[in-house]
């Protein structure tokens, strides 16, 4: 099973994973239940092969890995690779496909993890690979885990249907958007709100993803926050830029300031995948709504669950 798109999720993938996720996390509490998840994939290894910068992405996979006492490498800088040497990506790939049994993907090339997941399926080792950011296109695993941080924080609040999710920013490039998107759209009755200067504002490719979905595009941030159940911050995707266009749009406006905490309902979820610059005040990361910092310790355990789907040992953690 590769983990390539958001839109190859369904509605009982998403409960499932949820639930593993919760599953995983209370073997985690105990040693003995730490001692098991690490036997789990002992057998195992994978690459982490990451050609674009990260922090969480990398770190919470690696330590996913560690969970579950599968052996990690990894490839960070190309110029440490033969890629320097003129190796085309796709035999860099073939060549790793033949040590690990996964490899875990960060590139700025759009469509490059599929390119490679079907290379791989022609060969004697179709193992499975994971997109963990591809450019502006898609970030599948940041969408999971966004997933289970809303699922977490509407538990006992009525669950995650019939919400208004807000989501802010560089919403052109924004991958986390384009892929949480898709997977909100799995759930009944969801209303997308899209804030942003115009210039930022979602594609048609998204668009047209979106058609069947309650979603609206506003330029007014401030007449719609009182209404979001979640609210989803994203920082300018200014390495996508071509000449430095990004400084001329006025962004600041979109930006949540601690005197909005008095506007947006008691119940808000405020969310953001990270890294921030300023579009939020570090007041607000005390507040009780900030959910960002949950959201990373998430990302670890969402991802350990993807591995165990990945790597066909999840029937051994679920009750
Ligand atoms: N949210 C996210 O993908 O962070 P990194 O780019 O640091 O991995």
């Amino acid at each position: 099973m590769h983990i390539l798109s958001a839109s190859q999720f369904d509605r009982s993938f998403l409960d499932n994973i949820c639930q593993l996720t919760d599953s995983i996390r209370k073997y985690s509490k105990s040693k003995f239940g730490t001692k098991y998840l690490q036997s789990l994939c002992s057998d195992k290894r994978a690459m982490l092969y990451f050609t674009q910068a990260s922090t969480r992405t990398f770190l919470s996979f690696k330590s996913a890995c560690q969970i579950l006492g599968i052996q990690s490498s990894d490839v960070r800088d190309t110029s440490t690779s033969s890629e320097v040497k003129g190796e085309t990506i796709e035999d860099s790939l073939r060549v790793f496909s033949s040590y690990v049994d996964t490899v875990i993907m960060r590139t700025p090339t759009p469509g490059l993890c599929d390119r490679i997941a079907n290379l791989l399926d022609q060969t004697p080792r179709p193992i499975p690979i994971i997109n963990a950011g591809s450019g502006p296109d898609e970030h599948p695993t940041q969408a999971l885990l966004d997933i289970y941080t809303l699922y977490r924080s509407f538990e006992n609040e009525g669950g995650l249907a019939n919400r208004i999710i807000l989501m802010v920013g560089d919403l052109k490039r924004g991958r986390t958007i384009r892929s949480l998107s898709l997977l909100l759209s799995n759930y009944p009755n969801i209303k997308i709100i899209f804030s942003a200067p115009k210039e930022f504002q979602i594609d048609d490719d998204l668009r047209q993803k979106l058609s069947g979905q309650d979603f609206e595009e506003t330029e007014d941030f401030e007449s719609v926050l009182p209404v979001a159940d979640a609210i989803y911050m994203t920082r300018v995707q200014d390495e996508y830029d071509s000449n430095g266009e990004s400084k001329n749009i006025p962004i600041e406006k979109y930006y949540l300031k601690y005197e909005h905490l008095n506007v947006i309902s008691p119940n808000c979820v405020i969310m953001h995948p990270l890294p921030r610059r300023h579009e939020i005040d570090h007041r607000i990361d005390n507040d009780p709504r900030a959910k960002y910092w949950r959201q990373v310790r998430n990302g670890m355990w969402v991802r350990v669950a993807l591995l165990t789907k990945v790597l066909e040992v999840s029937e051994n953690l679920l009750p």
